[in-house]
C-alpha cells in the first residue's frame, strides 16, 4: 500500500499540460463497442478507471493496448455481452455499458452497479429510458438481463440531467431504428466529447451540451482517431491547489470555458486568472477571502467533483463560506479529514460551512473517495510540517499522477510504500 507524504508551506511555481479527462474516456470507451472496428484514443489518461473499463473490453473478446498516451481499441472480436460481477463492482459508472452492448448484441448481462462512497448510485433513468427505446430489462438477485431484438429511436425524457443516463441513452439510440431525442439531456463537456467521438466514427448525434440531443441511429460505424478533452477537473485540483498554496501557475490545455465556474470563485476569493487560447494561468498571493455560497449543480452549475478541493483551497481564508451539495447525498466525507488537519467545518445535511483558520497544521489522514482524496493533497500544501494521506488508490482513480504534477509545480510531495 502507497501513500503520499506532502510537506506543506511553500508555494507552486511553474507549468504542467492537464491530462485526458476520465469522465470522457469512460462512455468513449464504452462508445468504441458500437464501431467494431479500429480505435486510437490519444491523450488517454492511465487510470484505475480507464485500466477497469479496459479489461471489460477484453472479458467481452475486444482488444485494446497501450501505444505511448494512445489507447488502440479493437472491438471487431466482441463475443460476450456479459459483464462479470468482479468488474462491474470495481467501477461504479460501468454500468454505461449497457446501452452500448445492447445496441450491437441486442443483449446484455450485468450486475447491478449498487451504491457507492458518494452515497445510492442509482441506474432508474438509464433502464427506463432503455426500455422505452424497446429493451426488455429483467432485474432479479442484482443482476440486469436485457433483451432488445429491435431497439427503435423516439422522444424520451429524463426526469434530471443524469450525466450517465444521457450517456448511455445516446449509445443505446445509435443502434436503435429511427430518430431517438432525448430532452433534459445532461449539458457537461464530457457529453460533447462523446458526441464528437460518435460522429468522428460516423454517427450522426447533434444537440450536446444543450438540454436536447438528438441521434439518428443505425447509421454504420467505423473506427477513427480521436484526441481525449483534457480533464476540467483536474484542472479545477491545480487551479485549487495554487490558491491554497499561493504561487503562479499555468496549466496547459485547461479550457476556461469549462471552469468558468470555478474560476469566478477563485477570483471572488483573490486570486488573479488568466485565460489564452493554450490553457489557463493563476496567481495568488496571501490569504484568500471568503465567497459567497457555493451551491453545486449539474454544469454549467459548480461541479459536484470540485466541491472538496474548493472548500480545502478555502481552510486559510479570512471569514466564512457556505457549501450547499445538491447532487449526492455523501460528499463530505472528507471534512473530517480536513478537521484533524486543524480546519473549522460544520456540516448539517447537504449544507457545510467553513471558517478559515489561520494555520493548518500537517497530520496522517486517509482518502474517504476520489475528489475528497485530491482535498487533502490541496489542504497538506498549505499545512505547516508534514502530512501523511493513506489509501490513494482513491486518487489513482482520476489522477495520472498528482504527486509528479504537483512536484512539477514545485511542491514537497512523494509517494512512498506504507509501513504499518
Ligand atoms: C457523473 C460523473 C461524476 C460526477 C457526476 C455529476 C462520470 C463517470 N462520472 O456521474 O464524476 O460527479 O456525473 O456531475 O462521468 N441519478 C438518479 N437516477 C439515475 C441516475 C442518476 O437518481 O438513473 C441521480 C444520482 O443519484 C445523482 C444525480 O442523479 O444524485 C446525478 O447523477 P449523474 O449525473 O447520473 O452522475 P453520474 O453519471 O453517475
Amino acid at each position: 500500500m502507497s501513500q503520499l507524504l506532502v510537506r506543506g508551506g511553500g508555494s507552486l511555481t511553474g507549468e504542467v499540460a492537464v491530462q485526458g479527462a476520465k469522465n470522457s474516456v469512460l462512455p468513449i470507451l464504452a462508445a468504441t463497442l458500437l464501431t467494431g472496428g479500429q480505435v486510437e484514443l490519444r491523450g488517454c489518461p492511465r487510470l484505475r478507471d480507464v485500466d477497469a473499463s479496459i479489461r471489460i473490453l477484453k472479458t467481452l473478446g475486444c482488444d485494446a493496448r497501450w501505444e505511448g498516451d494512445s489507447l488502440l481499441a479493437d472491438t471487431a472480436g466482441l463475443n460476450r455481452c456479459a459483464v462479470s460481477d468482479i468488474l462491474m463492482r470495481e467501477m461504479r459508472s460501468s454500468a454505461i455499458f449497457l446501452g452500448a452492448i445492447l445496441a450491437r448484441c441486442g443483449e446484455a448481462e450485468m450486475s447491478y452497479p449498487g451504491g457507492c462512497e458518494l452515497g445510492p448510485r442509482p441506474i432508474d433513468l438509464h433502464l427506463a429510458g432503455l426500455r422505452d427505446l424497446g429493451a426488455e430489462i429483467r432485474d432479479s438477485g442484482g443482476m440486469l438481463r436485457c433483451r432488445a431484438s429491435r431497439l427503435r429511436g423516439r422522444d424520451l425524457v429524463l426526469s434530471l440531467p443524469s450525466v450517465g443516463a444521457t450517456e448511455n441513452l445516446m449509445l443505446a439510440a445509435c443502434g436503435a431504428e429511427g430518430v431517438t431525442t432525448i430532452a433534459n439531456a445532461a449539458r457537461e463537456p464530457e457529453i460533447v466529447d462523446l458526441q464528437e467521438f460518435l460522429n468522428a466514427c460516423g454517427a450522426a448525434v447533434s444537440g450536446a451540451g444543450t438540454s436536447t440531443v438528438t441521434v439518428v441511429g443505425k447509421r454504420p460505424l467505423h473506427g477513427c482517431t480521436y484526441e481525449i478533452m483534457p480533464d476540467r477537473i483536474v484542472a479545477a485540483t491545480y487551479l485549487c491547489a495554487a490558491a491554497s498554496a499561493g504561487g503562479e501557475i499555468y496549466l496547459r490545455k485547461a479550457r476556461e470555458s469549462q471552469l468558468s465556474t470555478v474560476t469566478a470563485v477563485l477570483r471572488e476569493a483573490g486570486c488573479v486568472v488568466r485565460a489564452d487560447r493554450d490553457g489557463v494561468g493563476c496567481v495568488c498571493r496571501g490569504r484568500l477571502g471568503s465567497v459567497r455560497p457555493v451551491r453545486t449543480a449539474p454544469y454549467p452549475g459548480f461541479p459536484t467533483d470540485a466541491q472538496a478541493v474548493l472548500m480545502a483551497a478555502l481552510l486559510r481564508s479570512r471569514g466564512a463560506t457556505v457549501f450547499e451539495e445538491t447532487i449526492f447525498e455523501n460528499r463530505y466525507r472528507h471534512v473530517d479529514e480536513l478537521v484533524r488537519m486543524g480546519a473549522d467545518i460544520r456540516v448539517a445535511g447537504r449544507v457545510a460551512v467553513v471558517t478559515g483558520t489561520e494555520i493548518l497544521r500537517g497530520a496522517p489522514v486517509r482518502c474517504t473517495d476520489l475528489r475528497g482524496g485530491a482535498a487533502l493533497c490541496v489542504a497538506a500544501l498549505a499545512a505547516e510540517g508534514e502530512t501523511s494521506i493513506a489509501e490513494i488508490s482513491h486518487i489513482d482513480r482520476g489522477y495520472e499522477c498528482i504527486e509528479k504534477d504537483l512536484r512539477t509545480l514545485g511542491a514537497d510531495i512523494v509517494r512512498t510504500e506504507l509501513t504499518i
